[in-house]
């Protein structure tokens, strides 16, 4: 990959040369990044519109809901054309008015696209009141047309669901004669109604215990976003190493308990930051426009100067990455729907409950242009008291202990990359719920080996990130909480590249890519357990910006369970066709159709939020 990185970057200058450009167009801004060189190979046919348009899809388990029919809206429809560099589509939200019910037990996003014709995979996010709700990347369509819908359950945010807000969406497109893909965009909400035994806030007469459920609802949400009105996504933009982006703040005096939820994803040099180069190695070997600072990187969330929290990001491959044939139609892990990361803020309430302004800051370590970050906090307030108190205890934030081994001659050699971090945070809060103490923890360990072989044409990228999460909340000797999440995102990838000295070049390249998460409880007993593994073989010859031809084959095996539910899907793909697809929903041995998913009416994760000393005894079930 390394010397195709020269390619890829004089291509990517002849790209901007080819566009029909806007001399005042800030480079970075054009959101043309490695990936968007490839493009569809069946593209020059003629498009036969009597085929149906393929289906795109990420593998990922349904959401449960409630039998009854949903109350839904239709939010926005629209055509994004040539939207590059304009302001986000508004569109305003008011709470359906038209609903029978007025309690909501799952809110429920969807997303549906249609394109047809030729474009880039774009970047882009949904803003609710300034509240990032979804980070998403579009699929790249086909001659024939694609046709794509991403589901998310949004009720942890109906706090805002429940008022007038506007929506924002920014979707960077380009169209002109040969980049013609216009994204056809429907934005829908589904709204469930309460139903007996299934979760929602007016089920429990507990609201401390439903504040500690991970599905709970926040009373307020702050957006920690830039602010409107912005020819550009609400996100901010961090640009490299030393680059800190902030926002101010204030809170409510009542607030009991603080999450701060972080959207990242990473784009241009930084796309494909796990497979970046050591810098000593581009100096030695005289490369140019080759994206280097090695391939750690870290998103560090500062609170008034001090790190409160840090994210080690699933490495998303975008739909136009590494091959675009990997992803067709079933596409990379996170790449529809990209994780947030939730960092317990409860302990610094301390320090944010005195009614004055306060500052986020967010920096990558090691950054290059560029990383797009934002945040929610979201807030549960007292209701019972108009003022809490808090303060806190302990903070301890260890500085990451990096090794680095580089050992190469020429373009041969290999890189041993090794970082492990900690972020430690004690605090109480007072309120009508009582002196509740919060201990949140951080855990983080990466190692990234990397080989270069052929005369530093083939790359060997092992990486595995490890990150543990642990919230125990206390109130004196009983447990109000309790919740210890493992997340591993192992990645392997090979790619070898052969320039065909006319213009043209061949990549193959080998990929896996995981993310596995395991939630337990304060016994140790498992509450989730996600493990989501893709494995990836292509082929693709390079021509100009085009892919001439080539070929990509993808397996993937996604098993999920929780108290509620049971999904595992195993799938395959090969050139556009799906070789074969194994779904089974139920929890025992036996296999069932999609519709039958095994809904247990209980809301268990907020019984199991109430896991008291006593409890804890009796084997720690409600
Ligand atoms: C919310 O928006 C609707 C429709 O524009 C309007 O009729 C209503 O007065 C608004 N409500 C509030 C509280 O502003
Ligand atoms: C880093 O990015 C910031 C924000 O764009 C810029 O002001 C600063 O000059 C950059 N620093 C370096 C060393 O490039
Ligand atoms: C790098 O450039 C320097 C100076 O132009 C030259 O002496 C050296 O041989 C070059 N090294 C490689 C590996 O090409
Ligand atoms: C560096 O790599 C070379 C070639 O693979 C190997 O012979 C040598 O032992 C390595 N040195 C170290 C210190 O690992
Ligand atoms: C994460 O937790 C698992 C299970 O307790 C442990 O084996 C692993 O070493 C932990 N990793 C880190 C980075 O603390
Ligand atoms: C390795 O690459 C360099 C620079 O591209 C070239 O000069 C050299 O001939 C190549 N060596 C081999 C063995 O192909
Ligand atoms: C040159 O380019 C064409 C594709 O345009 C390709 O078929 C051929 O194999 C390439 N390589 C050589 C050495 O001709
Ligand atoms: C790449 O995948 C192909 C096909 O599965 C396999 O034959 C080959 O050994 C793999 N190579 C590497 C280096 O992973
Ligand atoms: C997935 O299905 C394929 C084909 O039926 C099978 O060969 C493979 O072993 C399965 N993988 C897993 C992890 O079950
Ligand atoms: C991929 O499928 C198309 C038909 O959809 C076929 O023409 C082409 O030969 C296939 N490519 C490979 C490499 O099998």
């Amino acid at each position: 990959m390394a010397s195709s990185f020269l390619l890829l970057i004089s291509l990517l200058l002849l790209l901007l040369l080819l566009l029909p450009f806007h001399s005042n167009a800030n480079l970075h801004k054009t959101r043309l990044r490695r990936s968007d060189l490839f493009s569809e190979p069946d593209v020059t046919t003629t498009a036969d519109h009597s085929t149906p348009p393929t289906v795109f899809f990420e593998v990922s388990k349904p959401i449960v809901t409630p039998k009854s029919k949903p109350c839904s809206l239709l939010l926005l429809h629209h055509d994004f054309a040539f939207t590059y560099g304009k302001p986000p589509v508004l569109a305003d939200y008011t709470p359906p008015s038209h609903c029978s019910f007025t309690k909501f037990s799952k809110i429920v996003l969807e997303w549906k696209a249609t394109c047809r014709g030729r474009q880039f995979d774009r970047i882009f996010g949904v803003w609710l009141g300034g509240v990032e709700i979804l980070r998403s990347c579009t699929a790249e369509p086909r001659a024939t047309g694609i046709v794509w819908t991403v589901q998310k359950d949004i009720t942890r945010y109906s706090s805002l669901l429940s008022k007038n807000q506007t929506l924002a969406v920014y979707l960077g497109n380009l169209v002109d004669k040969t980049y013609t893909g216009i994204y056809n965009v429907k934005i829908r909400i589904h709204f469930y109604p309460e139903e007996e035994g299934f979760g929602g806030n007016g089920v429990y007469s507990q609201k401390l215990g439903s504040a500690y459920d991970s599905d709970s609802r926040a009373d307020l949400i702050l957006p920690i976003s830039r602010n409107l009105p912005l020819n550009d996504g609400l996100w901010f933009e961090v640009q490299n190493s030393t680059d800190v982006e902030f926002k101010e703040f204030e809170i409510p005096q009542n607030v009991y308990r603080a999450v701060l939820e972080v959207y990242v994803s990473f784009h241009e040099n930084d796309e494909f930051w796990y497979s970046n180069l050591p810098n000593d190695y581009i100096i030695a070997n005289n490369l140019t426009d080759t994206p280097g600072n090695g391939p750690f990187r870290e998103v560090l969330v500062d609170l008034d100067g001090e790190i409160v929290g840090a994210v080690w990001p699933f490495t998303v491959i975008y739909t136009g990455g590494v091959n675009p044939l990997l992803w067709r139609p079933i596409s990379g892990i996170g790449s529809f729907n990209l994780p947030s990361y939730d960092i317990e803020l409860t302990p610094f309430l301390g320090n944010l409950l005195d009614g004055k302004v306060h500052n986020f800051g967010f920096r990558v370590t090691h950054a290059l242009n560029v990383w797009f970050i934002n945040a929610n906090l979201h807030l549960w307030l007292d209701d019972n008291s108009v003022k809490t108190e808090a303060k806190l205890l302990n903070h301890i934030v260890s500085s990451p202990s990096m090794s680095q081994d580089l050992n190469f001659t020429g373009p041969d050699g290999t890189f041993l990359t090794k970082v492990t971090r900690s972020v430690s945070s004690t605090g109480w809060v007072k309120s009508s719920f009582g002196i509740i103490t919060t201990l949140s923890n951080q855990d983080l360990s990466y190692s990234n080996s990397m080989t270069m072989g052929n005369n530093g044409s083939s790359q060997t990228v092992n990486q595995e990130i490890q990150f543990n999460t642990s919230v125990y909340a206390k109130k004196e000797s009983s447990h109000v909480y309790s919740v210890k999440s493992l997340k591993t995102f192992p990645l392997y990838m090979y790619s070898n590249t052969k320039d065909e000295e006319n213009g043209s070049y061949q990549s193959i390249a080998n990929l896996t890519l995981g993310f596995n998460e395991k939630k337990t409880d304060g016994l140790g007993k498992v509450i989730s357990s996600l493990k989501n593994v893709q494995n990836g073989q292509g082929l693709i010859v390079v021509k100009g910006h085009l892919v001439t031809s080539g070929l990509g084959s993808t397996q993937q095996d996604y098993r999920y369970h929780d108290d509620v539910q049971c999904y595992s899907r195993n799938i395959s793909s090969s050139n556009y066709t799906i070789l074969h697809d194994n779904v089974k929903n139920t929890c025992g041995e036996k296999q069932n159709s999609p519709e039958s998913l095994r809904f247990r009416r209980w809301p268990i994760p907020a019984r199991r939020a109430f896991l008291d000393s006593n409890l804890f005894v009796n084997n720690g079930r409600v």
